[in-house]
């Protein structure tokens, strides 16, 4: 498989076998995910349109490959000045040249290109996390909002500036951050334009775990990644759609449940979870002896000798 080619993020991929087993892609990864870093650390991650066309294309390309069961999106983990998830639209970079400042046409069509974007990482069809390590403000927080779980360092910051400026989150921020964190805390983040820090942004369920920054927090965000990276993917794609479209009309969202439930069905993972509850394997800690040398009780057996099989989902 041909790999894509970014200027402006870094990507590490997952292993990639062909039918047969042999290795097509050598990963960079421990597990069946992809990690999309922001990699403009002079500007702390600071949003283009080239930064949000490449995450676009990067996911449209994880979503038809089979390796990849999750994706984590982050702010390179090297930077260079402060850490930073992303602190949102470049204020140094121009629209579109086609697209002429002056013209309120014009600028609608500048935020439909970056709803694009946006709209396309919120529907993309299986799980992903943001790694929030550091600043998410205006459009990097944006992108947070549009991201399945959020993951943070006790050192992250988020917010939604722009009215400092004299402009407004335009990118889906208001609607979205509404949806997260309920009316009354969406108005009074876009409204002052301050930013809060994880553990305020944990309270108000936009934050779904916090860690110290550095090694704890890297170990959560893979550690999280790998489980979805190894869960059923079709039964996560069913989730993500009701959980995030199904809810704005409950009623349409359970009909969504019960075609999901058609879909899933066929899946070989579906058919995999159920045989493995009934499958037995030989108890791994006291190898199907029930008991150890010194005449105790396997705990893990609890004697019988055989323990339940752990379900191995292929994510098809
Ligand atoms: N666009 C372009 N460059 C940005 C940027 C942005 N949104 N945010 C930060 N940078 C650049 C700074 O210009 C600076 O570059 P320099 O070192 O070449 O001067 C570098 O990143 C570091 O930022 P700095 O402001 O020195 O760091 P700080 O820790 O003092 O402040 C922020 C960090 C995030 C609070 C501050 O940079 C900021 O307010 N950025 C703008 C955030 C914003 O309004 N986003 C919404 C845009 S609509």
């Amino acid at each position: 498989m041909t790999e894509l080619k970014f200027e402006t993020l870094i990507i590490d991929w997952p292993t990639l076998k062909d039918n047969e087993g042999n290795v097509i892609r050598e990963g960079t990864v421990d597990g069946n995910y992809a990690v999309i870093s922001i990699n403009r650390p002079d500007r702390l991650n600071a949003l283009t349109e080239q930064v949000t066309g490449e995450i676009s294309q990067a996911l449209r390309h994880m979503e038809v490959d089979s390796s990849v069961r999750a994706v984590v999106i982050r702010g390179v983990k090297e930077y260079t000045k402060k850490p930073a998830f992303s602190a949102g639209a470049d204020l140094a970079a121009a629209f579109n040249p086609h697209l002429k400042p002056n013209i309120p046409m014009h600028m609608a069509l500048a935020m439909r290109i970056r709803h694009r974007d946006y709209d396309e990482f919120e529907q993309f069809s299986k799980p992903l996390i943001a790694a929030v390590d550091g600043y998410a403000l205006g459009g990097g927080c944006e992108i947070v909002l549009c991201c399945d779980i959020v993951i943070a360092s006790d050192r992250s910051r988020f917010g939604l500036p722009e009215i400092n400026r004299g402009i407004f989150p335009a990118n889906g921020g208001v609607t979205r951050m509404a949806a997260r964190v309920g009316i009354n805390r969406a108005l009074r983040i876009a409204y002052f334009g301050e930013a809060f820090d994880a553990k305020t942004m944990e309270e108000w369920g936009l934050v779904t775990w916090m860690a110290p920054a550095g090694d704890e927090f890297e170990q959560l965000v893979h550690e999280k990644a790998k489980w979805l990276g190894d869960a059923p993917t079709t039964a996560l794609f069913v989730i993500k759609k009701c959980v995030k479209f199904g809810t704005r009309y409950t009623e349409l969202g359970c009909i969504m449940e019960q075609l999901g439930f058609g879909v899933n069905q066929a899946s070989f993972d579906a058919k995999e979870g159920i045989m493995a509850f009934n499958r037995k394997v030989k108890c791994p800690e006291c190898g199907g002896k029930g008991k150890f040398e010194d005449g105790t009780k396997c705990p893990t057996c609890g004697g019988r000798r055989k323990i339940k099989d752990t379900p191995h989902f292929k994510g098809i």
